[in-house]
């Protein structure tokens, strides 16, 4: 049966040179018809000139990308009853807005060629494989793809690029979906430029190691490709397969972690930032110049953790262990000593594939 439901829609239009402002409409629709259906009875029935881009009407052109109550969603994924469910507002109006992080060309429609789809292309979105094609297709052990299949449901929407925290700060970041992207062709065993793929994203200052394991591009992919795990797939591979150092100090910062918790058991904070200057070291990379010269440059970092309690003189050379850290070390050595990292994708077998290889779950487990 129909109900009453309040749309709140953000409307602007650059062109008009009038500032943005808020517009309810009430449509009646049953409540598991969409957000989208609720905008096009609103268009339909209220006002023309409502602008909102759709196609498919169900989840797969990726087209209708709005945020409903503030989260990036498609709006033909997404339930009225769900969304005034959510609502903030006392009376459940739903809100609706455009993405973030693109420039808004008309009321929920965003500009995707200026921001989302520049990053795509950044990426060298295609197959780049070694000399001359094959006469026929090229033939792939099916084990082998396994790993990009993720990555492969991307449907372009943009969700995780406009929930993006770290391109909200750096604009020129290159992003979730960008990264996920590059991730489909570097674990694609028939690309033949991994390394200089690696290289590219991980020697740019605004490349993989911008991301801050905010969770927002993993929350709202309506795919469930998980954009911020292909990252850290990106950084295994950089850091563990071709030791690549970038100028930004991933490299040196996730090597301090794991020395760290090797060592201690628990983070010790004061040790974390000098060690990711020099690469981990305690010592030996600390005093190289490059180490020096970053090390003076964050000064009032460790000025501000000083003033705060967070590090002390004291605790810069001492940390507790945790009385059981023979365990950890124990963890470490097993891991280390395998022959090969496994990367188990357990994204492509649905919840009913059980007893197929893989299984049932959006997210991955990953060792290293
Ligand atoms: S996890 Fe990384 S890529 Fe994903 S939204 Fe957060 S900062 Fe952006
Ligand atoms: S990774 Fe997910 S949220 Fe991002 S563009 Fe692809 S489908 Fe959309
Ligand atoms: S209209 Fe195609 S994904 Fe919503």
């Amino acid at each position: 049966m129909a109900e009453t439901f309040t749309l709140r829609v953000r409307r602007y239009d650059p062109e008009s040179g009038d500032a943005p402002y808020w517009q309810e409409f009430d449509v009646d629709l049953e409540p598991e018809r969409s957000v989208l259906d609720g905008i096009l009875q609103a268009k339909d029935d209220q006002d023309g000139s409502l602008a909102i881009r759709c196609s498919c009407q169900a989840a797969i052109c990726g087209s209708c990308g709005v945020r409903i109550n503030g989260k990036s969603s498609l709006a033909c994924n997404t339930k009225l009853s769900s969304a005034a469910e959510l609502s903030q507002d006392p009376d459940g109006k739903i809100t609706v807005e455009p993405f973030g992080n693109m420039p808004v060309i008309k009321d929920l429609i965003v500009d995707m060629d200026a921001v989302h789809w520049k990053k795509i292309q950044r990426v060298v979105p295609w197959l780049l494989p070694e000399g001359d094609p094959p006469e026929r297709e090229y033939i792939v052990d099916p084990e082998s793809m396994i790993d990009i299949t993720q990555s492969m449901a991307c449907i372009q929407c943009g969700a995780c690029v406009s929930a993006c925290l770290s391109l909200e700060v750096d604009p020129e970041f290159v992003g979730p979906a960008a990264s996920a992207k590059a991730y489909r062709f570097v674990g694609d065993p028939r690309d033949a430029h991994t390394e200089e793929r690696l290289l590219d994203l991980a020697m740019d200052p605004h490349g993989i190691y911008n991301c801050t394991h905010c969770f927002a591009c993993v929350e709202v992919c309506p795919k469930d490709v998980a954009p911020m795990n292909q990252i850290m797939r990106l950084r295994r591979r950089a850091t563990n397969d071709y030791e690549i150092k970038d100028p930004v100090n991933g490299y040196g910062h996730e090597k301090a972690f794991v020395d760290l918790i090797e060592t201690y058991g628990t983070l010790h904070e004061a040790q974390l930032l000098p060690r990711s200057f020099g690469e981990g070291s305690l010592v030996r990379g600390q005093t190289k110049p490059a180490a020096v010269k970053q090390l003076l440059a964050n000064t009032p970092t460790a000025i501000r953790g000083l003033k705060s309690g967070k590090v002390s003189p004291v605790k810069v050379f001492w940390h507790h262990k945790l009385p059981d850290q023979k365990q950890i070390k124990r963890i470490y050595h097993e891991v280390e000593e395998r022959g090969e990292r496994i990367e188990l994708n357990l994204y492509i077998v649905g919840e009913s594939g059980e007893e197929e290889q893989g299984a049932m779950s959006e997210d991955t487990v990953e060792t290293s």
